[in-house]
């Protein structure tokens, strides 16, 4: 099954992640059309003789790794990764992400948590000198209203997510819906995440302030790419 997103650089950054991924190890699989680059290229080690198995965050990144022949287990398997390869919405100079578009954030936090190191596959679009994406949160069903009161609270204007396919809200592959909460610029990404997070029925939000350390971030472009860590 070969990838349709678009874009040299993204494949670019694929590649070159996947190029990361040790004979052996246990890997985190993002999700979105980046990190499916990367899968390609880990499906053809793979075909090499690479043994590595994989621990998807998503729905996609499970049915389009089995079906690139990438065996699959879970965080119960492997609580602690070796790498984790995923893509990101924005990365600030200090390697501070926001993720979430493809509604998949908290599985992704557990496994950038989960992994030692956080291999982020972006274009040079996603380069940014402040992250003012709009920040996905996800929530359970039950404390949208008051999650949305609070989002209000905090500056940001929340809109819950409306699926394409589907009437009504997104439902995650956890069963919760995504409130896409606009701030504008986010000056201090840490404190605005951990105050979403404290909100009750908040899972995760889609800041990620906490990996710089241990991330590095490939920005592909149609030269190649360069690499980007702390
Ligand atoms: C999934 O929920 C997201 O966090 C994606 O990882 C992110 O949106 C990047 O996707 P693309 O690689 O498709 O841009």
């Amino acid at each position: 099954m070969k990838n349709q997103g678009n874009g040299g650089g993204k494949q670019a950054a694929g590649i070159r992640a996947a190029g990361m991924v040790e004979d052996g190890s246990a890997i985190g699989l993002g999700t979105g059309s980046t990190v499916l680059y990367a899968m390609e290229e880990i499906s053809r080690r793979i075909s090499e003789g690479m043994r590595v198995t994989g621990v998807p965050t998503s729905h996609q990144a499970a049915i389009r790794a089995r079906a690139m022949g990438i065996p699959l287990a879970t965080l119960d398997d492997f609580p602690v990764l070796d790498l984790a390869i995923d893509g990101a919405d924005q990365v600030d100079p200090s390697l501070r992400l926001i993720k979430g578009r493809g509604a998949a954030l908290t599985r992704e936090k557990c496994v950038a948590d989960a992994a030692r190191r956080l291999v982020i596959v972006a274009d040079e679009a996603k380069m940014v000198s402040c992250l003012d994406a709009v920040v996905p949160v996800e929530v359970i069903p039950f404390a949208v209203t008051p999650v949305s009161c609070a989002i209000t609270a905090l500056g940001g204007t929340p809109v819950v997510r409306e699926g394409m396919k589907k009437d009504g809200p997104v439902i995650t592959d956890n069963g919760n819906f995504i409130i896409d909460c606009a701030f504008g610029r986010i000056p201090e990404p840490a404190r605005l995440e951990s105050m979403i997070e404290a909100l009750p029925g908040v899972l995760s939000c889609g800041i990620f302030s906490g990996y710089a350390g241990k991330t590095v971030v490939i920005v592909g472009g149609t030269g190649g790419c360069r690499i980007l860590s702390p």
